[in-house]
């Protein structure tokens, strides 16, 4: 099947699903319809779809991911300080597996196209994240603890396994010492939880410095700090490779940094990876 004709039967099932969307009108570029298609999902509330929509959709992400080029996590040049730490600046990469910063609810991103990294990985794996995380959560019977993590398949994404964890929401005036130790939890769990899958690679993201408002450069110390006092009391770790990933250049600054990158490695080669 062409990807026009994927597109919009995967748009046709989907818009079918409630009378609010008989008024939508498919627009005719691939691009938008892609998008279209995104918001759709975006919105969508957890419940059941049939397996010939869960496999075109695959497809369609499968291509839209080959599209934009998959860099895996052992690809990354390590730190000088620490060959297990590395920091790439972008979008999701493969690894064993990603860190999501989520929220209590724990069901994903439900605002179309929002720029958060929870909205791009549930974009990018599918609607059965969701289904999962929803199962998890009927389970769990409760909405998430901050740092407390929820464990679930990468799906369509280049990883085995997707950690979900929310971080501390800061306010006017923080954060607090609370939240610095929430935070420093959020990064040692995600790790003891990979550990405990026996993960060998990590892909970890800027938890609470997007929505969540943690300032970003304490917020990066204290990332990692969690991951080099984890490696210091546990020495005989499964993980081999720690990704910080980042997406602002500012937070690229502050890691750069923090991990010991010279900078002339950034203009002799390019922006990334680092
Ligand atoms: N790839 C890598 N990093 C990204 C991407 C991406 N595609 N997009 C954003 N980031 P945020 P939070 C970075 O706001 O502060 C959501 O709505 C971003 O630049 O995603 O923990 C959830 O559902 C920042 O450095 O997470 C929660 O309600 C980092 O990801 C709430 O936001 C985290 O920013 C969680 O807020």
């Amino acid at each position: 099947m062409k990807r026009e004709e994927r597109l919009r039967h995967l748009l046709d099932v989907l818009l079918a699903e409630k009378p609010e969307y008989a008024s939508v009108r498919v627009p005719g570029d691939v691009g938008e319809q892609s998008l279209l298609l995104r918001s759709l999902m975006n919105v969508r509330e957890p419940r059941g779809v049939d397996g010939d929509f869960l496999r075109l959709q695959d497809e369609e992400l499968s291509f839209q991911s080959k599209s934009k080029g998959i860099v895996m996590a052992d690809a990354i040049a390590a730190s000088p300080d620490d060959d297990r730490l590395c920091l790439w600046q972008g979008d999701i990469i493969g690894a064993d597996c990603i860190v999501n910063a989520a929220n209590s609810r724990m069901l994903g991103c439900f605002i179309p196209l929002h720029g958060c990294i929870d909205n791009a990985i549930h974009s990018a794996a599918g609607i059965q994240m969701r289904l999962e995380c929803c199962a998890l959560m009927r389970k769990l019977g409760r909405e998430a603890h901050t740092a407390e993590v929820l464990s679930t398949r990468g799906y369509n994404l280049p990883a085995r396994r997707v950690l979900h964890v929310t971080g501390p929401v800061v306010s006017a005036g923080g954060p607090t010492d609370r939240q610095r130790d929430d935070l420093r939890a959020c990064y040692a769990n995600c790790l003891e939880a990979a550990e405990a899958e026996g993960l060998q690679s990590i892909v970890l993201c800027c938890i609470s410095t997007g929505v969540f408002r943690f300032p970003n450069a304490e917020a990066a110390a204290i990332a990692v700090d969690a991951v080099k006092t984890y490696f210091r009391r546990n020495g005989r770790s499964c993980i081999r490779k720690v990704v910080f990933n980042v997406f602002k250049d500012d937070d690229r600054f502050i890691y750069q940094k923090l991990l010991n990158y010279g900078l002339q490695r950034q203009t002799e080669e390019g922006q990334k990876p680092y």
